[in-house]
Formats: structure tokens, C-alpha cells, sequence
């Protein structure tokens, strides 16, 4: 892959970050993307690198539809395109289109975004999204006029994802994804408008310092979109699954609304909005040619959808707004 990433990402964030914490999140994301710390690296990158070379990954049709568009003057073989796309297998969140190839991903996060878009305002923002699996939204913030966009994502995989749609880009580029998670950012940068933490908190053992990291990424006045698993109480209340949630061994609090608004009280932030509750349907995630393995219907009671199979409430999801105290 072009070595010329990091060198690129730096310069963009140098008008928004201090040095020093350009440095630093590059430094780090720099390490995370040796081919040596990654097995399969190489072999996504030679993928990456056989893909075609032309072609224009287009915000305005990207605005006007649900997927992700790149697209291309001249005709591509289709066959081959898809094969190296399957490359990067499993595709989890999207639709994306490219030259016409539609990747019908697990999850419809078309959905996620309709529930985001119609309630806030991008034009003219700095934003940060943290846990941006392959940046789709990301690219749907950029096509509604956000002045630019940090993804950050642990995965590898879902960073090469997004690798694929910035190589037919506009230049100078807006939008970048970093092999970072929450801890890897540096604390108290104070400089994005709006920050996403959508899908990350019920994966934190510590869902307080994963609130105070994201306080400190936002101006004072700046904006956290949070979205998470919830449980139905009108109290402040709180599951800790004793062991998997819906298969996942990586789910540590779900909190009642309630509880998550006295989270957000006690990390900093004022003028909570709740946006969206809504529980997860078999439409919304489900097994797809792009995402061969287990999906939603095989996380649920086949007896009773509205547990999971260890027997706790179906997954469900709020959407709050917060902003951050000045
Ligand atoms: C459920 S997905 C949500 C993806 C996307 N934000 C969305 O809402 O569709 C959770 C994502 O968080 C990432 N993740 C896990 N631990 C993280 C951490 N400590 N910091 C940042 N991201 C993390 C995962 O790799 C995954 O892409």
C-alpha cells in the first residue's frame, strides 16, 4: 500500500490536532499497520493493490442513495472485482457500490444513519468517529458537507475496508481511518465538533473513561453522539451479562437509558437528547453473501426472539445526543 498514508493523514490532521498529538496517534497507527504484527496483512494489501486503478468514489451519489458509490467511466470485469473484494470478507457494515458491484453487507447501516441523519448537522465539521468499523458512515458525514472525518477502528481489517474506498477518493483527502482504539487517543484533544461513539460502550470494561476520552476529543460546546445497547427500565438500572451476550464475549455493561444519562451527567456533558430506541431486527443484521458467519437470527432464542440465546432481553439500541460542558 502506498507508504504515502501516514504522511498524508499528518498533514491533515496538522491544522487540526496540536503536533504533538499528531505524532503521537500516527506513531501508533503506524506500528498497528506492520505487516509483521499482522498475518494476513500482506495478503489484503496485494488485494488492494490488484484493484483498479481508476475510478471515483462519488459523494454526491453517495448523498442521494444508501450505499457508498465508486464508479467508473470505463466498463470492469466484474468477476475479478468481486473475488478480490471477497478478500476482505466478512462485510459488516455498508451498502457500499462499486462499478456496480453492490456489497450487501450485514448490517442495513443505511438504517443507523437515517436514524443520525435527519437529527443532526454535519456541514462544516470536524468530527471524529470512534469505532468506525470500515467508515462507512464516515464517507455519508463527508457527502453531507463535513469539512473532515477521523475514523478510528482496532480492526485491521475493517481499516484495509476502508483502504478500498479512499483509493478512488477525492484528493486532498477528508477522511481518515486509524488502526486506533478509544485508549490510543490522546487525552484532552479538544478539537473536533462532533464526536461518534456508536456501537463501542457495551464493548468497554470501563464505560466511564470511555465517556471521559470522548468528552476530552470535543471543544467545549461540542457534540458526542452516543449509541448503544440498552435495557428497558424507567429506573437506573444496569445488566452485566454474567458471561456471552447474543454470542459476544466482549460485553460488559448494558445500561438502562436512565443509567446512561446519569453517565453522561457525571462525565461532562449537559442538554442530553434521546434521539432514537429502537430493538434490532433480522432485516436490520443478518447473514448476507458479503457475511457469510452467524448473524442476529442465529444470536436469538429460536423460541422466543425477544431474548438471546443465553436468555437476556434482544438487543437493543438508543441513540443519545449530548454536548460537551463548557
Ligand atoms: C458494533 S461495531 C460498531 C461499528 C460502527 N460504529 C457502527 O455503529 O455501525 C463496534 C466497532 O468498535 C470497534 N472497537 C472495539 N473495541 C474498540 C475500542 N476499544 N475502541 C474503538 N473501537 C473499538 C470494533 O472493531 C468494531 O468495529
Amino acid at each position: 500500500m502506498e507508504p504515502m498514508i501516514w504522511r498524508q493523514a499528518e498533514q491533515a490532521l496538522a491544522g487540526l490536532l496540536a503536533a504533538r498529538f499528531t505524532k503521537d496517534i500516527i506513531r501508533k497507527a503506524e506500528e498497528r499497520m506492520r505487516a509483521d504484527v499482522h498475518g494476513t496483512l500482506p495478503r489484503w494489501i496485494s488485494a488492494w493493490q490488484r484493484l483498479p486503478q481508476t475510478g471515483s468514489l462519488d459523494l454526491e451519489a453517495t448523498r442521494q442513495t444508501s450505499a457508498v458509490v465508486v464508479s467508473n467511466a470505463e466498463p470492469i470485469d466484474l468477476e475479478p472485482l468481486t473475488r478480490l473484494l471477497m478478500e476482505f470478507h466478512p462485510w459488516r457494515k455498508g451498502p457500499f457500490e462499486i462499478f456496480g458491484t453492490r456489497i450487501d453487507t450485514e448490517w442495513r447501516s443505511d438504517w443507523k444513519w437515517n436514524r443520525m441523519a435527519e437529527k443532526l448537522e454535519f456541514r462544516g465539521k470536524k468530527i471524529l468517529d470512534v469505532g468506525c468499523g470500515n467508515g462507512y458512515y464516515g464517507w455519508k458525514m463527508l457527502a453531507e458537507g463535513a469539512d473532515f472525518v477521523l475514523g478510528c477502528d482496532p480492526f485491521l481489517l475493517y481499516v484495509m475496508q476502508f483502504e478500498v474506498f479512499r483509493k478512488y477518493a477525492p484528493q486532498p483527502h477528508r477522511h481518515f481511518v486509524l488502526p486506533l482504539g478509544d485508549t490510543d487517543l490522546p487525552d484532552r484533544m479538544q478539537c473536533f465538533d462532533l464526536c461518534l461513539s456508536m456501537g463501542v460502550l457495551y464493548h468497554r470494561s470501563g464505560p466511564i473513561d470511555h465517556l471521559q476520552k470522548m468528552h476530552g476529543t470535543l471543544k467545549p460546546g461540542g457534540q458526542l453522539l452516543l449509541e448503544t445497547l440498552v435495557i428497558e427500565s424507567d429506573q437506573p438500572a444496569v445488566l452485566v451479562p454474567k458471561g456471552r451476550y447474543a454470542k459476544m464475549r466482549n460485553v460488559w455493561f448494558i445500561p438502562s437509558v436512565a443509567m446512561l444519562e446519569i453517565w453522561l451527567e457525571r462525565t461532562g456533558f449537559e442538554d442530553i437528547r434521546i434521539l432514537d430506541v429502537s430493538t434490532t431486527t433480522e432485516e436490520e443484521q443478518r447473514r448476507t453473501p458479503w457475511m457469510t458467519f452467524e448473524s442476529l437470527a442465529d444470536f436469538l432464542d429460536p423460541q422466543d426472539p425477544r431474548k438471546t440465546v443465553e436468555g437476556y432481553p434482544a438487543p437493543r439500541r438508543a441513540m443519545l445526543l449530548a454536548v460537551a460542558r463548557k
